[in-house]
């Protein structure tokens, strides 16, 4: 979504950011500062094209077919409740009231998973060899990883990510100091889940 959150930007400043679970409902607020709504238009940006959600115009209401089950419209003030959230709801929301007055306002929606518990492994881990601690998550899009070694929380240069759901936490010449417990802890917008595993060196005298 970074291509037409940029092109969406050049346009009108994106002015809030909201992150919500799957399945939740969220309310999108219109313009405050607008006393009489004589008419109200909500679009969704997916893509690089705005699909229109819903128009509102002297007491019409207009919902699109995708969405007539799960949106309302305050027509009092042009916030949308947006319910039963689906990954694919994620996008810019532009709404505009009072078409010829064009006070319209951009909002950002990010709809997330909550993130699974991590699976932690390594690789045979061999003393004075390179080897290389994995996390990984299955479920829901994890934006940060961050790892802990004995409760310790290690730098972020000692680790990489290796696809969207993999970290890699890397020992250059394993050693009996790097014994211990590793936790590894995955988070995106609305949850977080650590695992921790007990790492041992072989051959290590
Ligand atoms: C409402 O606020 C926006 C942004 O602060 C401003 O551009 C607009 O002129 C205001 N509209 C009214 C009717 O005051
Ligand atoms: C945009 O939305 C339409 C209908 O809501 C959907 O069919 C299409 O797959 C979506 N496109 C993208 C790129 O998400
Ligand atoms: C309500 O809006 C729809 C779509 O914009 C339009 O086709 C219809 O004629 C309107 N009805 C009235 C009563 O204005
Ligand atoms: C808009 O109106 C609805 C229903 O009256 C209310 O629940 C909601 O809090 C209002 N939102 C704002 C931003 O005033
Ligand atoms: C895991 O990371 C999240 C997000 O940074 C943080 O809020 C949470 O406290 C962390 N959990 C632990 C046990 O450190
Ligand atoms: C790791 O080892 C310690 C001490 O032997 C033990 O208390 C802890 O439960 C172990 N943790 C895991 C995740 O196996």
């Amino acid at each position: 979504m970074l291509v037409p959150l940029k092109q969406a930007a050049e346009v009108e400043t994106v002015l809030q950011r909201r992150v919500a679970v799957v399945g939740s409902s969220v309310l999108l607020v219109g313009p405050l500062n607008i006393t009489h709504i004589h008419s109200v238009q909500w679009e969704h940006l997916n893509g690089t094209t705005f699909h229109t959600i819903l128009e509102y115009e002297r007491h019409n209401l207009t919902v699109h077919v995708p969405y007539i089950a799960r949106v309302h419209l305050h027509a009092s003030n042009g916030s949308l409740l947006l319910e039963d959230l689906r990954e694919s709801d994620t996008g810019i929301y532009r709404v505009t009231v009072n078409r010829e007055e064009r006070e319209s306002l951009m909002i950002s929606l990010d709809v997330l998973k909550p993130v699974s518990h991590p699976q932690l492994w390594s690789s045979g881990l061999v003393a004075k060899a390179s080897g290389e601690v994995l996390c990984e998550v299955a479920e829901g899009r994890a934006d940060t990883f961050t790892w802990k070694k004995d409760g310790q929380m290690l730098p972020p240069d000692r680790s990489y990510r290796l696809s969207g759901s993999i970290s890699v936490l890397y020992l250059r010449m394993a050693k009996k100091s790097d014994c211990g417990s590793y936790s590894c802890n995955a988070s995106n917008g609305i949850s977080w889940q650590e695992t921790s595993l007990n790492i041992t060196v072989a051959g290590d005298h």
